[in-house]
């Protein structure tokens, strides 16, 4: 199976049943939160089931970045309000950001494995790229 199909796999499993990903991306939330005081701190004044719900749009462009290897407009417009101009996202906190969704995955995903893992982590890598390098080019 190619790693494409491995990730779609993974991704319905967590993402579609049985609360419709409202679930994965609360525990994913949870443990960004508590990986740093920096996340906290920048996440200080969200209404975080806002954020979920856009986390999880979003999600969607990151994916589509990979498949289509282009980027729409959605992902252009967050990485521009991420960039140091804006929200100031410095880039290792992005690492930090996958670090916590594979465990979030592990956690969801009964049928994770180091196959899945580095499905997840080769799907996610030119979004995360993108949104880096756009911290300060803009
Ligand atoms: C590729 C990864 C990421 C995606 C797809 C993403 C997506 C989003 C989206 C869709 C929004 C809402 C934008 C809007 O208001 O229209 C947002 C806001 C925000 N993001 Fe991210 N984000 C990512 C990574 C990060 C990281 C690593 C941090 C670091 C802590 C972060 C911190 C924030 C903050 C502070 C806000 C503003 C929250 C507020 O309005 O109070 N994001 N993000």
């Amino acid at each position: 199976m190619s790693f494409d199909d491995i990730f779609d796999e993974s991704y319905d499993r967590v993402l579609l049943a049985p609360s419709d990903g409202i679930e994965f991306f609360e525990a994913f939330y949870r443990r960004f939160l508590r990986s740093s005081s920096e996340v906290r701190i920048l996440f200080r004044n969200t209404d975080m089931a806002a954020q979920r719900s856009m986390l999880k749009k979003s999600f969607f462009s990151l994916v589509a970045f990979y498949a289509s290897g282009t980027i729409d407009d959605v992902l252009r417009r967050i990485a521009y309000l991420h960039s140091a101009e804006h929200l100031n996202i410095k880039p290792h906190l992005y690492d930090l950001w996958l670090e916590c969704l594979i465990d979030t995955v592990n956690a969801y995903d009964p049928e994770f494995c180091d196959e899945v893992e580095l499905a997840w982590r080769l799907v996610l890598s030119p979004g995360i790229t993108y949104m880096k390098f756009r911290y300060d080019h803009y």
